[in-house]
């Protein structure tokens, strides 16, 4: 009742202020980002319905068949966590794998972008950046145990961050690549903890601060072909581009702030970092058509950088 009154409340605003944009229902397109992660963990696809003509699945900035991607494994989900734009009407979804349902390794962490039409709010483009081993400094089992101790909760109504904010913070840290102003444009907060694959800065660390490891190269090419999922009410933004000064590597930036600030920073990246380990497992039987991306002539160390 109280909610159907805010919504009546709302609807009579609306007709009131005509600029003011509709939200995109934030129920509906969290129930598809569920569907979505049902999809991975039966490896079907029949559950996902509402689906645009105009459909679009790319997986590591490649168009490609959804049928042939890493939706043929059945995954077991370690960790999930989905935020939802009502403005954009989209969500981003970060999950953790490490194993599928067989029990069979399968070492994948994964970050989802899913857009909605905003009238009939049906899909229109999943767009997933995928890491499995030889991704960037990845290991799968560290990623979750550095994830799952992390606390991404709503944030309090009083103290969310503008979506301006959030837009603005993602862009200037993006932006340190190319640009030396970027740095201080960025708001830093203390404590900040950033898993850049499964390297973490804290805590424990004597810093616990997200500015380890930041480029001091401001004359690099830029990350391009930004594409943007924003929750004020998580603090949260999620961006996937390109990262053009490595190798134009997909790659995957979440952000959230907590009292206008950097808290907790997640990435995902899809160039070859020589951090492997000889033991490290191999995913389970690759999926046809599917290819990690082997970045070019790459050759770092194991060391906290983000350059
Ligand atoms: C939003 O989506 C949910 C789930 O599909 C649906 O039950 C609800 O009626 C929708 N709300 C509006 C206002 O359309
Ligand atoms: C598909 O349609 C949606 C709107 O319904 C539009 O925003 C989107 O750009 C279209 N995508 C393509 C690839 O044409
Ligand atoms: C999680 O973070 C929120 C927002 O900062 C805070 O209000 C809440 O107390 C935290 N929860 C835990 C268990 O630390
Ligand atoms: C560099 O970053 C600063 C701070 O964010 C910004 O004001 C400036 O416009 C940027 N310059 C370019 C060329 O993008
Ligand atoms: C990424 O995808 C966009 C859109 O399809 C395309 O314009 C761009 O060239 C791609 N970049 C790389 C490095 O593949
Ligand atoms: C990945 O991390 C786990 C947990 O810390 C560790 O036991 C394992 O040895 C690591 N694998 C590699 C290949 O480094």
């Amino acid at each position: 009742m109280h909610s159907r009154l805010l919504g009546a409340c709302a609807a009579a605003l609306g007709a009131l202020l005509p600029t003011v944009a509709a939200e995109c229902n934030r129920t509906y397109i969290q129930s598809f980002a569920d569907e979505y992660v049902k999809a991975h963990e039966t490896g079907q696809l029949y559950n996902l319905d509402n689906i645009a003509d105009n459909f679009t699945y790319v997986e590591n900035n490649k168009t490609s068949e959804i049928t042939s991607g890493i939706f043929l494994n059945a995954l077991k989900i370690d960790h999930r966590h989905t935020i939802v734009d009502t403005v954009d009407c989209a969500s981003f979804t970060e999950l953790i794998v490490t194993h599928n349902v067989s029990g069979e390794p399968a070492p994948y962490v994964i970050g989802t972008q899913i857009r909605h039409s905003p009238g009939d709010l049906s899909c229109y483009l999943i767009d997933l950046i995928v890491s499995t081993t030889g991704s960037w400094l990845f290991n799968a089992t560290k990623t979750l145990e550095y994830a799952s101790k992390e606390n991404w909760t709503l944030i309090e109504e009083a103290k969310r961050p503008s979506r301006e904010l959030l837009k603005t913070a993602a862009d200037a840290y993006l932006d340190m690549w190319s640009n030396k102003s970027a740095i201080d444009a960025v708001p830093w907060g203390q404590p900040c903890d950033r898993l850049e694959g499964s390297v973490y800065t804290g805590p424990g660390l004597p810093t616990d601060s997200c500015k380890v490891g930041i480029p001091t190269n401001n004359n690099q090419a830029p990350n391009s072909h930004r594409r943007y999922v924003i929750d004020p009410t998580y603090g949260s933004i999620s961006v996937l581009c390109i990262f053009e000064h490595l190798s134009n590597a997909p790659d995957s930036h979440e952000f959230r702030l907590e009292n206008g600030k950097l808290r907790y920073i997640h990435t995902i990246t899809l160039a070859r970092s020589g951090f492997l380990a000889a033991d490290e497992p191999e995913p389970a039987p690759v999926p046809r058509g599917y290819r990690v991306r082997r970045g070019g002539a790459l050759s770092r160390g194991t060391g906290l950088s983000e350059s």
